[in-house]
């Protein structure tokens, strides 16, 4: 990744595929489908270039639909999605996944992750031979997971080696995206060591802490060294640890804050005041499922 001086709303991260995915995501979770296609479109208009919509969050239609309709050309915008995080195994997630390529209008998907680890080796493993396929027909460029648990990135990379020796290296895919709760409460140093191991580029969705955390005294003198706010203390420290942070907002002035992150720089020290060492999940865990 380019020096964090140089990094901008334009940069690219490389994916163990031939594609790139924008260093700065836009996240769409819990934003109604009637008003999705409008934060969408303004999302766009501030400058993001990539768009996080999933299943369980029921705005993939709009999703596509402002992309469509945005003017921009299609392989300028980054668009993921992700499979029912209930259903798993092969034909499930087949099934998925055409209702998701289908919803969002577009002709290919950038990226598509299993939401969740659920559903036990057979799930996961029948899961990821589906977006295999959808990879292998062109109708998604990249795959990945979400929420996985080292145990369950390990055994997917295992049945993927075996699967390489066995029939042809690559046919066993690679894992180009990995997409986690990361914040400093949450910093999961065994899920991005593993990812950084095996060239898994890691999403840190809920970068904000969905904004629980914006009192905290530990960002507050941050956001006064730096002149700025404590969101963008939070996003800083996301894009430096190496990540592509996913934040979300139905607020323009918000949209435009959270991309304002390019011209200015955490020292070591700041870095070091952030780290907590908790383990603060706020929204849900499935990486410590044991199925
Ligand atoms: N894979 C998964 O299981 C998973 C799980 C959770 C999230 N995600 C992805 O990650 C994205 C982001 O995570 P998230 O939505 O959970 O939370 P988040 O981005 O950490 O926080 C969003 C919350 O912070 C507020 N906010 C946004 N910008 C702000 C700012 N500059 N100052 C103060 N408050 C601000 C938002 O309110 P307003 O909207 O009113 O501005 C909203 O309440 C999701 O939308 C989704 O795409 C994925």
């Amino acid at each position: 990744m380019a020096a964090h001086h140089t990094l901008s709303m334009a940069t690219q991260v490389a994916l163990n595929t031939k594609y790139t995915l924008p260093i700065l995501g836009y996240g769409l979770l819990q934003v109604a489908p009637e008003k999705a296609a409008g934060f969408v479109a303004k999302a766009l208009e501030v400058g993001y270039r990539h768009i996080d919509s999933a299943t369980m969050y029921q705005n993939e239609a709009a999703s596509g639909e402002a992309i469509r309709n945005s003017g921009l050309p299609r392989d300028t915008v980054f668009y993921t999605s992700k499979s029912p995080p209930d259903q798993h195994g092969y034909d499930a997630t087949v099934k998925g996944f055409e209702e998701s390529l289908n919803k969002s209008g577009l002709e290919y998907i950038d990226l598509y992750l299993l939401h969740t680890p659920f559903g036990g080796k057979e799930g996961r493993i029948g899961g990821w031979k589906a977006l295999l396929e959808a990879q292998r027909a062109g109708k998604v460029r990249s795959i990945g997971v979400s929420n996985w648990g080292v145990h369950h990135l390990q055994e997917l990379q295992d049945w993927i080696d075996e699967t390489d020796t066995k029939e042809g290296e690559g046919r066993g895919g690679k894992i180009s995206v990995g997409q986690w709760e990361i914040h400093p409460w949450l910093a999961r140093k065994d899920i991005t060591d593993w990812a950084a191991k095996h060239g898994v580029v890691v999403e840190a969705y809920s970068p904000l802490v969905r904004g629980l955390k914006m009192d905290d005294p530990l960002l507050k003198p941050l956001a006064d060294k730096h002149g700025k706010s404590p969101a963008q203390i939070l996003l800083r420290w996301s894009l430096q640890k190496g990540f592509v942070p996913l934040p979300k907002s139905e607020k323009e002035d918000r949209m435009r804050e959270n991309a304002d992150i390019f011209n200015f720089e955490l020292s070591a020290e700041d870095m070091k005041s952030l780290e907590t060492g908790k383990y603060e999940s706020t929204i849900w865990d499935p990486t410590t499922d044991t199925t």
